[in-house]
């Protein structure tokens, strides 16, 4: 069921305003015509305004939204090529699962109607109950129906907001899987809202990071985990240990001092901003690149090593163990160590140093914010 008119979606200075409150500023984005898209950000910070507006159902303050090369911020929303599916899924519970999905389709006169109902429901996987009422299936299938009910009007942007909230960790990551699949038979572009970090990495192929109204950042969503560029981003996508110091020596690798530490990074791997010498950045890396170092050993000769700082909590999750290990003035870090490592023995309260490679460093140039963390 390859969608003939999948398209691009644009947004150019898009805003909305209620009353004094500003709930998106002007945001730009392209979304290339058959990709995965997803927003992700906290909740409140504009998400579902955004979809609200691109699918015609709120008026931008200002700002101009294209589909397909063409302008639409004046076209009514059922005059958009779009279909959204919406976190509560909406069915008629009076109708069968297939005349559900052949709803729409009737009602614009479309020939072969149930027809091409029956074929939406298979690519869900679900022609086999098209004869039950919604409240005879599961959360996940009727999920599923809601899909197979917007992909049937084949839109050019199909828009999701929070389409899995409602469903169990197995079912979610079930789902995802097969949205994927069904995006890319389809060909359909995909805007996917959610505020699972993890939904929007594995799902998209780029993933827009929001905050209180912007954009902070925009990727593939490996880039945007090997290379934050805003300490929000580095918090929001997975977790980081993030320390601030001045530049002292400049070159392919910047020496910055921590509170009396030389610690250093990759200047290819510090978001724009100045690096000179005396320059203000932060220094991050991920958890589970960090070593603990215990007493008495050492770490491997050129990493970045900070403490000796206190173990204050050691969390084994199954996969990993996490320890919380207090650096003092530097605050409180975090190391997650794979279980199938043979997770090094510490425990509460012992003296710990902590060590990484160069290589897994970051740099964001700058002073760090006050708010948005
Ligand atoms: N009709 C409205 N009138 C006034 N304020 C609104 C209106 N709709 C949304 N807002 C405000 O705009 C901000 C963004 O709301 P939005 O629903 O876009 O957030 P979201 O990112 O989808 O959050 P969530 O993850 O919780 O769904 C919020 O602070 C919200 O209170
Ligand atoms: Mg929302």
């Amino acid at each position: 069921m390859r969608s003939p008119h999948t398209a691009s979606l644009e947004l150019w200075g898009v805003r909305k305003e209620f009353g004094s409150f500003t709930a998106v500023e002007s945001l730009d984005l392209t979304v290339p015509e058959g990709s995965f898209f997803a927003l992700l950000g906290p909740s409140g910070c504009g998400k579902t305004t955004t979809l609200r507006m691109v699918a015609g159902l709120e008026q931008p303050t200002s700002g101009v939204i294209s589909i397909g090369g063409r302008d639409v911020t004046g076209t009514a929303a059922h005059r958009r090529p779009v279909n959204t599916v919406f976190q509560s899924y909406a069915l008629f519970p009076h109708l069968t699962v297939l005349d559900n999905v052949a709803f729409g389709l009737k009602r614009k006169r479309v020939p072969d109607a149930r027809a091409k109902a029956r074929a939406g429901l298979e690519t869900v996987q679900l022609a086999h109950l098209g004869d039950r009422r919604p409240n005879q299936l599961s959360g996940g299938q009727q999920q599923r129906v809601a899909l197979a009910r917007a992909l049937v009007n084949s839109p050019s942007v199909l828009l999701l907001d929070e389409p899995l909230g409602a469903l169990d960790l197995a079912l979610r990551r079930e789902m995802q899987l097969e949205l994927k699949r069904i995006q890319a038979d389809a060909g359909i572009t995909f805007v996917h809202v959610t505020h699972d970090q993890e939904e929007a990495m594995t799902m998209a192929d780029t993933v827009a990071v929001m905050n209180e109204g912007r954009v902070e950042q925009l990727g593939p969503p490996a880039e945007l985990y090997e290379l934050p560029s805003t300490a929000f981003v580095a918090n929001f996508l997975g977790r980081s240990n993030l320390v601030t110091g001045s530049v002292v020596d400049v070159g392919e690798v910047l020496g910055v001092d921590v509170a009396g530490t030389r610690l250093r990074v990759p200047v290819g791997r510090v978001s724009a901003g100045s690096t000179g010498v005396g320059a203000v950045v932060q220094l991050g890396v991920r958890p589970e690149k960090v070593r603990i170092v215990a007493n008495g050993s050492e770490p491997t000769s050129g990493s970045n090593v900070l403490g000796p700082g206190k173990v204050t909590d050691v969390s084994f999750t199954g996969v990993s163990t996490q320890y919380q290990v207090d650096l003092g003035d530097l605050g409180v870090h975090e190391v997650f160590a794979q279980n199938s490592s043979g997770a090094p023995e510490v425990r509460v309260g012992d003296a710990v140093r902590l060590a990484w490679d160069v290589d897994h460093t970051f740099g964001l140039a700058g002073e760090p914010a006050r708010s948005g963390q």
